[in-house]
């Protein structure tokens, strides 16, 4: 694992998104795994920085959400679709046929699972952009998830659905279920780049990179990576 600490939040966000815009820059035709949450912001600013700047654009680039609510309807203001146009997608190139995210509509989930696991069996993921849940979820893969596992609907931990509240009225507002993309389709990307700051995300991050590869703290996986690259601030790195 390289693991990569900063001083100020802006430097880690920075050289974390220069490995995208890198990476894009090499290969116009990048096939990207982008994530919602805090985590990601600061990173999907620089990329918009840069695009706006005409270093790096993004027309050519496939991407793929980790994952989306279960039960609200993808046009819903905290759906990661809605989450994924506001924060990037309008504010890039990319052509929006190209970018793909779960649905989360009851009703056809089943064939959803199988049409993004067909899709993504179809597309090398490049670069797979990661938060941290405080719970170490990676994804929605929540803690006890087989590292195996390709996409699946997942019910959320209450340290999850406690943890997302913030972006809606109220903890029963907040989404029971999720559908995600699993952990091998997660692992099968050439590189990882997982962002975690702050002091609550610390005993996570400790467990990620320190403690036994177990299926409890899913993101202990990531060991295993040839090439993955950890962004943290010195909150976020205190514990190791
Ligand atoms: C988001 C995702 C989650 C988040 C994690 C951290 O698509 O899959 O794993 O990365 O919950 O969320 P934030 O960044 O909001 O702390």
């Amino acid at each position: 694992m390289n693991i990569h600490i900063f001083d100020h939040e802006e430097q880690l966000y920075k050289e974390a998104a220069r490995r995208i815009i890198d990476l894009v820059q090499d290969h116009p035709k990048a096939v990207l795994g982008l994530a919602t949450g805090s985590s990601p912001l600061g990173v999907y600013k620089e990329l918009i920085k840069s695009f706006q700047n005409h270093h790096v654009t993004f027309e050519q680039v496939t991407a793929f959400n980790l994952d989306e609510y279960v039960g609200i309807p993808s046009d819903h203001p905290q759906s990661y679709q809605t989450f994924m146009r506001n924060v990037l997608f309008h504010h890039l190139n990319i052509d929006l046929n190209n970018t793909y995210i779960p649905c989360g509509n009851k009703e056809i989930i089943e064939d959803e699972i199988k049409r993004y696991d067909k899709l993504l069996s179809a597309h090398a993921i490049d670069l797979q952009l990661l938060g941290i849940g405080t719970n170490g979820h990676i994804g929605f893969n929540e803690p006890g998830t087989p590292f195996d596992c390709l996409t699946h609907v997942v019910k959320l931990d209450s340290r999850t659905r406690k943890d997302n509240a913030r972006f809606f009225d109220h903890l029963d507002s907040v989404p029971t279920h999720a559908i995600t993309m699993g952990i091998d389709s997660i692992m099968k990307a050439k590189e990882i780049v997982l962002i975690a700051t702050g002091e609550k995300k610390a005993s996570a991050v400790k467990a990620m990179i320190r403690g036994p590869i177990d299926p409890i703290i899913p993101a202990s996986i990531l060991q295993k990576h040839p090439n993955v690259h950890i962004y943290l601030d010195h909150q976020s790195a205190k514990d190791l």
